[in-house]
């Protein structure tokens, strides 16, 4: 079995970082969010992996990522010209799939189930897809599977207006060669995409074996600020183990699960976990509370701060009112003003999101 992870795409909904960015390799818990993805499938013993990229963030990708062998895997790079939809990322990468059988992983989505026993599932049933959902709230921001008692799969609708359930299609599906007939077969959506949802549609009213698997665990994607840090704090919460490797002076008091990267120096702060700190950062006279990851290279100086995210590079002083919730992207500088008149000065990316009270 092969695996393609889609990390393409335009990443509007995660402007203005990707501008500069592949929303896939903005860090979560200090790690790309893609890494992860790669993780789970190497657990589960698939090592041929393809990942889709695009031509605005294919090269940060393929740089960052190397050729797999940091995962023990051997990962193949797949140029999508367009991001003209999940099924068309398939369709071009056909070449790489030929006619085997592949788990799609979309490269934003993060679960903490194993990959593995959905692979035998769908091994051992002999299945044409296996697709995994997960109940939401509100089905119509999502592809929407109307299942039998016996998980075999009815129908699909992307965002319906009147969902037939409440059970989203997650970011994870398992396919045979048939889905390429299938992709062939259909037509672009009304936003002009290739649907993977009209693909598996095609698929079942071609009779084929679809069947579906819920998931009870959590399930997230990373497209957006607030799953993004809604991620963020899930990881911190469920995967970091406490390591010090930067200093940390006598007047400084770190608490609870906390790691801090080499040439880190925190000087007269507390640091209160789970928190991740990158690489050479300095933080002083701070305050870092629960749930906030800090990228390498970050610079904090009078700051307080809590369920947050920094960037690389980002740089925060002299802000006298306490942080929470943010996403802060990398370079990015938040000080203190230093003349008067005292008022509030700005230069702000396009499509950026500031909060004042
Ligand atoms: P989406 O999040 O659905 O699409 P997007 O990345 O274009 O984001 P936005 O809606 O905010 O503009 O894509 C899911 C994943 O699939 C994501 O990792 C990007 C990737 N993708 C591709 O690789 N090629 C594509 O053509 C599309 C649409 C997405």
């Amino acid at each position: 079995m092969k695996a393609l992870i889609l990390s393409g795409g335009k990443g509007t909904r995660l402007r203005p970082l990707t501008y500069t960015g592949a929303k896939q390799l903005v860090p979560v818990a200090n790690k790309p969010v893609l890494w992860y993805g790669i993780e789970a499938i190497v657990a589960a013993g698939i090592t041929d992996i393809g990942i889709i990229i695009s031509p605005e963030t294919g090269e940060e990708v393929r740089t960052k990522t190397g050729n797999g062998d940091r995962f023990g895997a051997n990962i193949t790079y797949i140029l999508q010209e367009q991001a003209a939809g999940l099924a068309h990322a398939v369709k071009t990468a056909q070449p790489f799939l030929g006619d085997s059988a592949f788990v799609m992983y979309l490269g934003d989505n993060l679960i903490p189930d194993p990959l593995h026993d959905f692979a035998n599932v769908f091994k051992e049933r002999s299945l044409d897809a296996l697709i995994l959902l997960r109940a939401v709230s509100d089905p119509t921001a999502f592809g929407v599977a109307q299942v039998d008692g016996a998980g075999r799969v009815l129908k699909l609708v992307e965002k319906p207006k009147n969902p037939p359930s409440n059970l989203a299609l997650v970011g994870i599906y398992f396919f045979s060669a048939a889905v390429h007939e299938a992709i062939a077969r259909i037509q672009p959506s009304a936003r002009g995409e290739l649907e993977i949802t009209d693909a598996i549609q095609d698929l079942i009213d071609h009779q084929r074996s679809i069947e579906a698997r819920q998931l009870q665990g959590w399930w997230l994607d990373t497209g957006k600020k607030d799953d993004l840090l809604e991620a963020n704090r899930i990881l911190l919460d469920t995967r970091l183990t406490k390591v010090v490797n930067g200093i940390v002076d006598d007047r400084s008091q770190v608490l609870g699960r906390v790691q801090i990267g080499e040439g880190t120096r925190i000087i007269n702060s507390t640091i209160r976990g789970p928190v991740a700190i990158g690489a050479n950062c300095h933080i002083e006279n701070s305050f870092i509370g629960p749930y906030s990851s800090i990228a390498d290279n970050v610079i904090l100086r009078e700051v307080d701060l809590e369920h947050s995210m920094l960037l690389q590079g980002a740089k925060v002083e002299g802000i006298h009112q306490r942080i929470v919730d943010s996403v802060i992207g990398q370079r990015a500088k938040l000080t203190e003003a230093p003349s008067r008149p005292k008022a509030l000065r700005f230069m702000i990316g396009d499509d950026s999101h500031v909060e004042l009270v």
